[in-house]
């Protein structure tokens, strides 16, 4: 395996705890005798063949850190024959054996797509929204609840002292994995989500009853992929006379410090990854399956289709009573 090159890439959101698998990746990586190139800017960086080389202290400090180091971008050339065939250049002329992809649905993707061109490929699921097939847990995913809870808990107070009700949109793309999470631990009278055809008329009767119970204000968490929030709104005013009041989340919940959950988690994915590509694995997902780290086929990961928890979402309708 000596002098092997692994190479390093972050593409898409980047999600709070990617530095810390960057760090697990590159120190494991250097310890089982591979020499490492992080990519910047993500698939851009493949494209325009922008490597740096890293070691062990290239990554020193990190691990606390939002973002990642490695940059990242929304790259639509990636998709694109040419985009793709340049990538693989870069891969081939910088004689990369193996590919670490850290990122979510969409760079896995991509991912499969660079590992048909004879590039090995390991990729580790990053993405605040959890929306990866066969894993239990995505790198940020902890984080990004803890940060809109934190929020939601600071609007509870407004919406407790005035008697309020608040729509707060919160990031998952066309899921609702994160929204639910969020609901549950900020004890939301109400979770919308994608996955889910909401009711307008049930939630304004809802809404209704509770004033009567005297349980005046409420939140309502709404998962972006429900589509217009201040549709939402009205609709629930001109069914209840209601003046919703609305809150986006937006980018906060991408940034900020990673959890310790969301730290080890990257520490354990990085380091697994290394031990796959060491035993002469490739193409595969590693994954967080009931407490434990294992791995699956890229095919099967982008294929499959990630589940809501139906469970979490009726927990939260039974305990806003
Ligand atoms: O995938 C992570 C995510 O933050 C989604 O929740 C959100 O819809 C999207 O990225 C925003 O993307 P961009 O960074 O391109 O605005």
């Amino acid at each position: 395996m000596k002098n092997k090159k692994i190479a390093i890439v972050t593409p898409g959101g980047d999600a709070p705890g990617m530095n810390a698998c960057i760090r697990a990746v590159v120190r494991r990586a250097i310890c089982s005798g591979f020499e490492v190139a992080g990519v910047m800017n993500g698939y851009q960086g493949l494209i325009d063949e922008i490597l740096i080389k890293m070691d062990a202290r290239t990554v020193s400090g990190i691990i606390q850190h939002g973002g990642t180091v490695l940059k990242s971008s929304r790259c639509a050339q990636i998709k694109t024959p040419a985009g793709l065939s340049k990538a693989v250049q870069t891969l081939k002329k910088n004689k990369i054996a193996h590919l670490v992809v850290i990122g979510g649905d969409g760079s896995i993707k991509a991912a499969e797509k660079i590992s048909k061109n004879s590039i090995p490929v390991v990729c580790i699921p990053a993405s605040i929204d959890n929306d990866v097939f066969g894993t239990d847990e995505t790198i940020g995913f902890d984080t990004a609840i803890d940060t809109a809870v934190d929020a939601i808990d600071k609007i509870r107070d407004t919406a407790t002292s005035f008697d309020r009700v608040f729509i707060v949109e919160v990031m998952g793309r066309e899921h609702g994995f994160l929204a639910a999470e969020i609901g549950l631990a900020s004890g939301a009278e109400f979770v919308l989500v994608p996955e889910i055809k909401y009711d307008i008329n049930k939630i304004s009767d809802e809404l209704k009853k509770d004033q009567k119970k005297k349980k005046i204000s409420a939140i309502i968490v709404f998962a972006e992929g429900c589509g217009d929030a201040k549709k939402v709104a009205k609709q629930i005013f001109d069914c209840t006379g209601i003046d919703v009041k609305m809150s986006n989340l937006g980018y906060i919940q991408r940034g900020g410090n990673p959890s310790a959950r969301s730290r080890n988690l990257a520490s354990r994915f990085g380091n697994a990854s290394v031990d796959l590509i060491s035993r002469g694995y490739k193409n595969r997902v590693i994954v967080l399956h009931k407490g434990e780290i294992k791995s699956l086929s890229i095919q099967k990961v982008i294929s499959g289709k990630k589940k809501i928890n139906i469970g979490t979402l009726k927990l939260v309708e039974k305990l806003a009573v």
